[in-house]
């Protein structure tokens, strides 16, 4: 592991495409499986949703003896505490990150950031992104209307040299299971040809990602306290991500 901390962030302006749950996912995988350290910055004003996972989370590891035990194993196992999960806005994200480097050693931190570009200091803080991860399901208006972001950031910030970011990648979510792996390497070449990547990884279309801690004590899928339940995780393509993140990275 490499001592450099890499700031990263799941963006798009279409909503609901899985930057918090691909945040989350990766973060927890990334901390409590592959033993990097990790932190996450929520910047979703006002939803705020990966800090509301961590207390839905605490509130269920405190009063469930299912979950206690899980989670008190894992800790006994790794050694080490959850991940840190710091609430900001967007313009002060950097500041809470510059702190959190000194109060920890970290490899990655996540930032979930708004998808309006516009809201203050959103542009100022993708910036400074080293990687930046662009969730898009194969809809033909949302990959327009994503294409059209990528080639935002793309042409006013990393041609320009006025941002940190080393890559901008986009990944096929919400993947139908019917549909040919051959569709998507079709939009693939159309997306490189804009000078954009494209991850190999494809992450289904799955009612798993609904799976949290609940009081039927079932596996768990999302949770920021817990890494993708192993019952889960075949078919998942969470394990793919996070490798091929990795690989991105050069981690
Ligand atoms: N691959 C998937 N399969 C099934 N459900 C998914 C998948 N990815 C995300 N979801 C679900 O879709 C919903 C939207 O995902 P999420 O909240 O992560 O998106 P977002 O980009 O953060 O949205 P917002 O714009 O509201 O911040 C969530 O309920 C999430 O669990
Ligand atoms: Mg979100």
């Amino acid at each position: 592991m490499n001592k450099q901390t890499l700031f990263i962030a799941f963006s798009t302006q279409k909503g609901g495409m899985g930057k918090t749950a691909l945040t989350v996912l990766s973060a927890s995988y990334l901390h409590y499986v592959k033993g990097y350290d990790v932190a996450v910055i929520d910047c979703d004003y006002p939803q705020h949703s990966i800090v509301e996972m961590r207390e839905r989370d605490i509130e269920r590891v405190t009063n469930d003896n299912h979950y206690k035990a899980m989670a008190y194993q894992q800790f006994k196992t790794l050694q080490k505490k959850a991940y840190p999960v710091e609430e900001s806005n967007a313009a002060d994200a950097i500041g809470v990150a510059e702190r959190l480097r000194q109060e920890h050693k970290l490899d990655f931190i996540f930032f979930d950031l708004p998808g309006t570009l516009n809201m203050a200091g959103v542009v100022k803080t993708l910036a400074m992104m080293d990687y930046v991860f662009i969730p898009v399901s194969a809809d033909r208006v949302v990959l327009e209307s994503t294409l059209q972001f990528a080639a935002t950031i793309h042409d006013n910030l990393i041609t320009t040299g006025k941002s940190n970011i080393k890559e901008l990648v986009l990944v096929w979510n919400m993947v139908d299971g019917r549909e040919r792996t051959k569709l998507y390497h079709a939009y693939d070449d159309a997306i490189r040809e804009l000078g954009l990547q494209v991850m190999k990884t494809l992450i289904p279309d799955t009612k798993r990602f609904r799976r949290e801690m609940t009081e039927t004590n079932r596996p768990v899928f999302r949770s920021t306290l817990l890494p993708v339940d192993k019952t889960l995780i075949k078919g998942s393509n969470i394990e793919e991500l996070v490798n091929e993140i990795c690989s991105i990275v050069k981690k």
